[in-house]
Formats: C-alpha cells, sequence, structure tokens
C-alpha cells in the first residue's frame, strides 16, 4: 500500500478534481466534503497516484522515476567505486564535519567522504544505487546515512535544514525548474564557511558520446552555476575539457563545469 499518509488532505483534495472523479466513476465532489477521507481503497489508491504525479510535476521531475533504478540494477557499479576526480582532488577545500551528497547514486562519493572523516548524507532518488552505496560502506567499514527523495521535495523537509559543513554535486543533472528549488534551499542551509562543489556536464557535452544526458536543461554552463549559487563566493569555476574514466557510463572526453564556492 503506498505511503497514503504522507499526503496532506488538502493537497488530495487539489489533485482529484471533480471532472476526473466523475470520469472515473467515482462520487463527484460537491465542496463540502472537500477535506473528507477518501471512502474506499481503489480511492485511496487512486488519488494517491493522482497526487504523486502532480508533485512529480511540480518539482519538475522529468525523468522515469524507476530509470536510474534500472540502471544500477546489475551487480557492477555504473560508475564505479572510486571517487570522481575533482572531487578527490579538491578534498582539503572542503570544510569538516557534516556534508550533503546530492544524487549520489551508488555512494562512490559518499563512501570517500565517509573514509575521510567526513558525517555523510547521501540523498538520492533511487532506492537500488543508496541501498548499494549502504553496502559499500558497510564493505568500508563507515557509516552513510541515505535518503531515497527527490531532492525537489526532500530540500522542503526538517531534515535538509542542515546546517552542511558542505554539499557536494558530482554529475547530478536536474532541470533547471528544480535546481531553482534545490540550490537556494541548500544554500540557505550551508554553515559560514562551508562549500558548495560541483562537477556537472555543459551543453557542450550533447553529441560527443562519452556521458551525460541529451537534454540541455539538465545541464550547466559556468555562467548558469554562478548565477543558479548566487550568495556564495566562487573560489574555483571553470569549464573544460577533460578525460573522464569514471565508469561504463562516463568514459572519454568531456566538456564539465567545476565549481568550488564558500559561504561567507
Ligand atoms: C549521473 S548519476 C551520478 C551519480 C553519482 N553522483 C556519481 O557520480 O557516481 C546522477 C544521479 O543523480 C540522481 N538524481 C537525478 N535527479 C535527482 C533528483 N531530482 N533527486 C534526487 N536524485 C536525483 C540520480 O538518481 C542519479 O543517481
Amino acid at each position: 500500500m503506498p505511503p497514503v499518509g504522507s499526503v496532506s488532505t488538502t493537497y488530495l483534495d487539489q489533485a482529484g478534481t471533480s471532472g476526473s472523479r466523475a470520469a472515473s466513476g467515482l462520487p463527484r465532489h460537491t465542496g463540502t466534503e472537500a477535506l473528507a477521507p477518501p471512502a474506499t481503497e481503489w480511492d485511496i489508491e487512486l488519488t494517491y497516484w493522482r497526487s504523486t504525479i502532480r508533485l512529480a510535476k511540480l518539482c519538475g521531475m522529468n525523468q522515469q522515476p524507476n530509470l536510474w533504478d534500472e540502471r544500477y540494477g546489475n551487480e557492477g557499479f555504473v560508475f564505479g567505486t572510486e571517487p570522481n576526480d575533482f572531487l578527490r582532488d579538491s578534498l582539503s577545500q572542503l570544510q569538516p564535519g557534516a556534508v550533503c551528497c546530492i544524487g549520489d547514486g551508488e555512494g562512490r562519493n559518499g563512501v570517500f567522504l565517509a573514509r575521510a572523516g567526513f558525517s555523510v548524507t547521501s540523498v538520492d532518488l533511487s532506492a537500488v544505487g543508496l541501498a548499494k552505496a549502504a553496502k559499500l560502506a558497510d564493505s568500508h567499514g563507515v557509516a552513510l546515512s541515505t535518503i531515497v527523495s527527490d531532492l525537489g521535495q526532500w530540500v522542503g523537509t526538517a531534515e535538509a535544514a542542515g546546517p552542511w559543513n558542505d554539499v557536494v554535486s558530482i554529475f547530478c543533472h536536474m532541470p533547471s525548474a528544480v535546481r531553482a528549488v534545490v540550490y537556494p534551499k541548500l544554500i540557505a542551509a550551508m554553515a559560514p564557511g562551508a562549500v558548495f562543489l560541483l562537477e556537472a556536464y555543459t551543453p557542450d557535452q550533447i553529441g560527443r558520446g562519452t556521458g551525460g544526458p541529451g537534454d540541455p536543461d539538465l545541464l550547466l554552463t559556468a555562467s548558469q552555476a554562478r548565477q543558479e549559487l548566487d550568495g556564495l563566493m566562487f573560489e574555483h569555476l571553470e569549464e573544460l575539457e577533460r578525460n573522464v574514466v569514471e565508469g561504463e557510463l562516463h568514459t572519454g572526453t568531456a566538456v564539465v563545469v567545476q565549481c568550488i564556492a564558500r559561504k561567507a
């Protein structure tokens, strides 16, 4: 049974319009019973899925929810178990403490940070990826706090409020509308002196066939990064071509943006 309890009554009312209820054969809303709980199990289920779809649209989630679960479904690690090159080379720039690793997937970067002494929270929409991340952490004898959630929704929750000593975003490509929600909330949750470290493919990567999504709205230029991470001081911001050899989906010469931006 889906987690009906996590959907607010007001929200359910917004999702279940009288027209669609009539079409589905369910009783019509008159307006007066708008806040009443759904009548049958089928009613609850239908309302849940309508709400889920509406939430996904609100959050700009344009990827199939299970796409990453499918990619992570095999035994191996799609992006390997070694950390991202830029993160490894920039480790000394990070502020010790609590780090929020967004889109951490199978956990190669979160585990690297946990092994370096950070207290890591990995957030990703793939339950399959994070289950592998937890196992990888376990195999190295370190702890990882994992949260399966869409970042667009998660950043509005109390557990996202930090304070974070660092936010790490490695190839966490999200639609611009989702970034516009996620980045400001995370920046607000950063402690003084905290670092936002990011690497992403730029739109110039499209067509190279060496990794990354094909939708330019998911990709980031240096000037977009500067705009979207507004309020932080940029210590490093660069678009460059580099040889990315980080698993089967990221292999070859690629155009990336890298940034290290600090909160005052
Ligand atoms: C290209 S993979 C990179 C994984 C990992 N950072 C790495 O470098 O190994 C992108 C990851 O971002 C996650 N992701 C994308 N959009 C997301 C969102 N809106 N909320 C949470 N995770 C998201 C995907 O599930 C996927 O695991």
